[in-house]
């Protein structure tokens, strides 16, 4: 594979920030610093005036998930390529807890139906359900770290598919297995009982905008204090994902006074989005679990990013097309889920550019470091250091342009950011040395995506 020298780009990772240039050699960093010589054969890239960064981590995405009598529509060669667009070289998607299976054949299926599709890599969080839970899990989650996956999901909702833990001590137990183990409990937050106790006294209809009422935000926070509660009598720490609201935020905050670890992760959509989408003639496109909140939440939300509160952003892509999304007006039928990967780093770009206390370096730090050290694949991924994966971005931060459903890769047809003026575009993706993406052309191959293992 011949080298590749990208001179002048202002290189950032967690550790430097400064003017430099990257050389690339048999897929890994070779050297970075000032002034590097290029030899003949390398493909030498000037990047002046533009960020060189570690490839992008979509800590939470469901490729080709398979789920309430359908799938979602971006496969894994489609998922990989809208990826690659917006700058991410690895994925963390999930393993569902398959009934019938324990969790390493489970996790055993989830690899299997990724590796001759995905065209980046990618690791899994582990799905653990009620429906499977049984009095093995302490070894199948020793079996599980052993065949590198150290990361699990969780749900405090979806009784009607199984997912849902109800027993109190299973959870207990699951804690504390994972504290045993050194493995990272994931959290999707919504109490269930509340959301049950709402929908029986409802009154209303169920059009797409009754979801935000269905699934209140105070679903979100008690949820959250529910697990917050068995995490910290397990002495564990905790991992929240997709945050939506204030409320949510002030029962993570209220947790970390107690003294808990709590990571939390929330997206560009609760950035945002606001509830106002769920009315009109589109209002099932923008249907998701948790729902769209309140102007005061994106603000809540944001307030919190620059704060420092909030370790990961990712985007539960989770996408449909129209034609499936607009197949039901119904909140309780509509396929939940929206796209978001290819949008997620030019969004947060045009959102640091509006708050210039925030720098690149956070930036990166959510979207790419903090992800890889969490999840156990730093610094092979989320850092540009000498004889780590060339995973690298080359980022223009200077084009404004329009997102619309024509200039995006989904397989959705739509984005839910149609409108949104943005600043920067990714110029140039490199997965392991090979260039993916450049200029707008895509060179990805399926199958050549590899499973990265968590240590
Ligand atoms: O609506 C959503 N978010 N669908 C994906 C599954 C989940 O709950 O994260
Ligand atoms: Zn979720
Ligand atoms: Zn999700």
């Amino acid at each position: 594979m011949s080298r590749i020298l990208i001179r002048n780009g202002i290189v950032t990772d967690d550790r430097i920030s400064e003017k430099a240039d990257v050389l690339i050699s048999d897929g890994k960093i070779e050297a970075v610093g000032p002034c590097i010589e290029a030899c003949d054969g390398d493909k030498v890239i000037d990047a002046s005036g533009m960020y060189v960064l570690p490839g992008l981590i979509d800590a939470h995405t469901h490729y080709h998930l398979v789920s309430r009598g359908t799938v979602t529509c971006d496969s894994f060669p489609e998922g990989s390529r809208l990826a690659v667009f917006g700058g991410v070289t690895t994925v963390v998607d999930f393993a569902d807890h398959n009934k019938g299976q324990d969790l390493l054949q489970s996790l055993d299926y989830r690899k299997d139906e990724m590796k001759d599709g995905m065209a980046i890599d990618y690791t899994l969080h582990q799905g653990v359900y009620g429906h499977g839970y049984n009095n093995t899990i302490g070894s199948q989650l020793e079996k599980l770290k052993a065949k590198g996956v150290k990361t699990l999901k969780i749900f405090t909702t979806y009784r009607n598919t199984g997912y849902l833990i109800e027993n109190r001590d299973d959870l207990l137990d699951l804690f504390k297995n994972a504290r045993r183990l050194g493995m990272l409990v994931t959290a999707h937050c919504e109490f269930n009982p509340m959301i049950e106790e709402i929908s029986a006294n409802w009154k209303g209809d169920f059009s797409p905008a009754s979801h935000a009422l269905l699934r209140p935000a105070e679903a979100e926070g008690k949820a959250i204090e529910l697990f917050g509660g068995i995490a910290l009598e397990a002495d564990c720490p905790l991992y929240v994902v997709h945050c939506s609201s204030e409320c949510g935020l002030n029962a993570i905050r209220e947790l970390r006074r107690k003294g808990l670890m709590v990571y939390a992760e929330t997206t560009p959509h609760y950035m945002f989005l606001d509830r106002s989408k769920l009315s009109g003639k589109d209002a099932s496109l923008y249907v998701m679990t948790p729902p769209l909140r309140e102007k005061s939440d994106n603000k809540a939300i944001q307030d919190g990013i620059l704060g420092g509160e909030f370790q990961v952003v990712a985007t539960d892509h989770c996408a449909f097309t129209r034609e499936q999304k607009l197949s039901s007006s119904d909140c309780r039928t509509i396929y939940p889920g929206i796209p978001g990967t290819e949008e997620m780093f030019v969004l947060l770009n045009t959102f640091r550019d509006d708050h210039p206390q925030m720098t690149m370096q956070e930036l990166v730090g959510l979207v790419s470091t903090n992800p890889a050290k969490l999840f156990g694949i730093y610094p092979e991924k989320g850092s540009l250091e000498v004889g780590t994966d060339a995973d690298v971005v080359i980022f223009d931060p200077s084009p404004r342009w329009t997102l619309s459903d024509d200039n995006v890769h989904s397989a959705s047809d739509y984005t839910p950011y149609r409108g949104f003026g943005v600043h920067g575009k990714v110029r140039t993706t490199i997965l392991r040395g090979k260039v993916i993406m450049d200029d707008g052309k895509y060179y990805g191959v399926p199958g050549e995506g590899r499973f990265i293992e968590q240590h």
